[in-house]
């Protein structure tokens, strides 16, 4: 038990063939959640009829501290427009999972016994990258897992979109838009910092939803002076504004070629960087630029229309692979089907932009400049 709080043991004796499912979200939360949640639980009602299903606390955090209660189907009515989780989240970075030696650390094991002890029969997980590792870790430990993509940065391999990243394009998207009149009319620069930790996903989709002109990514590292030119070319053809989507994880070339440490202790963020070196240049030219980031704006509200979908389907087909007791898989999109990935396939495998693929290539025959 840990800090004095009192396990919630269930008094009562599980009952002859039913299934007790414990739910969890983990990580960064994304407006999708809930939808996702109401999913699961909705069809798990329906295909297990002697279904009990629990919520654990804070991800990962109410499966060390045994912080987990009781649901019931009318917790999971009226949730499918509700941004954020009914049940809470937390991140407990996986790298806290194992020892040096590469052994479950005291807080992994304090989770595969909680589970055990509270007598689950299957732990319901919905989570981003460093959620889908411990989900594996606990499955080669004996823990019945299934577990659902979800993050606004879109970078889980295995399915073409996850839950979270539709909802957040649309937020990144009105920012973009509702700068454009702005920089317009004073014919400024604007720098607009997009979430997304490694991967461009957003930048990429809002930039182009939005009008960017120049788009910043990680997959495609920069030149300054490239960026520099592209606000030129616009001003000579009398555009006298630029609208620049970059994502937090973007570099420079030079940054790009930096050590890991080097790079992590560069102050500011992508976007303030680059706006500094724009405007040191910039204000000789007579010409201002301004920096905007939204940050977990992107994050909150309510999920698209898209996303609920999405949630709905991938919860339906979760609840499926329980109600057949297969394990140790994410449920995925692909195309128009919802299909079921092996977690060991997937796990750890970033999904990057390709730096030539069809999309990248269609945004730069639109004068969209990535400068490369
Ligand atoms: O993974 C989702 C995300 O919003 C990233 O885009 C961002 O880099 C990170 O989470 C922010 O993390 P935190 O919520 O821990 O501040």
């Amino acid at each position: 038990m840990l800090r004095g709080h009192a396990p919630r043991a269930f008094t009562l004796p599980k009952k002859e063939n039913s299934m007790k499912v414990a739910l969890l979200t983990s990580g960064g939360d994304c407006q999708g959640l809930n939808p996702t949640l109401r999913g699961v639980a909705k069809a798990l009602y329906y295909l297990v009829p002697d279904v009990e299903i629990y919520g654990v606390e804070n991800g990962y955090k109410g499966l060390i501290e045994n912080r987990i209660r009781p649901m019931s189907p009318s917790d999971f009515s009226g949730i499918v427009r509700l941004g954020g989780t009914i049940l809470g989240t937390s991140r407990q970075p996986f790298k806290t999972m194992t020892t040096e030696d590469g052994l479950l650390s005291e807080k992994a094991k304090r989770i595969i016994e909680n589970y055990r002890t509270n007598g689950f029969d299957a732990l319901v997980v919905l989570g981003g990258n460093g959620t889908q590792k411990t989900a594996n870790l606990l499955y080669e430990n004996g823990v019945n897992v299934t577990f659902l993509p979800k993050t606004i940065d879109n970078d889980i391999s295995g399915t073409d979109l996850t839950f979270g990243f539709d909802s957040a394009v649309a937020k990144a998207t009105d920012v973009i838009d509702a700068v454009h009149s702005t920089a317009e009319s004073h014919g400024r620069v604007f720098v607009v910092e997009l979430m997304g930790h490694d991967v461009g996903w957003i930048a990429l989709y809002s930039g182009v939803a939005g009008g960017a002109d120049i788009i910043l990514i990680p997959e495609i590292p920069y030149d300054t002076e490239r960026v520099l030119d592209a606000v030129r070319e616009r001003n000579k053809i009398g555009k006298g504004f630029t609208i620049i989507a970059i994502a937090e994880g973007a570099m420079t070339k030079e940054e790009h070629s930096m050590k890991k440490k080097e790079r992590a202790a560069l102050t500011d963020t992508a976007g303030g960087r680059l706006a500094n070196s724009l405007q040191e240049v910039l204000r000789h030219e007579d010409k201002e630029v301004r920096l905007v980031v939204p940050g977990y704006f992107l994050r909150g509200g309510d999920p698209t229309a898209t996303d609920r979908v999405l949630c709905t389907r991938l919860g339906v087909k979760a609840a499926e692979l329980v109600a057949e007791r297969r394990f140790g898989f994410m449920v995925a999109e692909v195309g128009q089907d919802i299909v079921v990935v092996r977690l060991a396939e997937v796990t750890g495998v970033l999904k990057r932009i390709g730096a030539n693929s069809q999309f990248v290539r269609e945004a730069k025959r639109i004068g969209i400049v990535f400068g490369d």
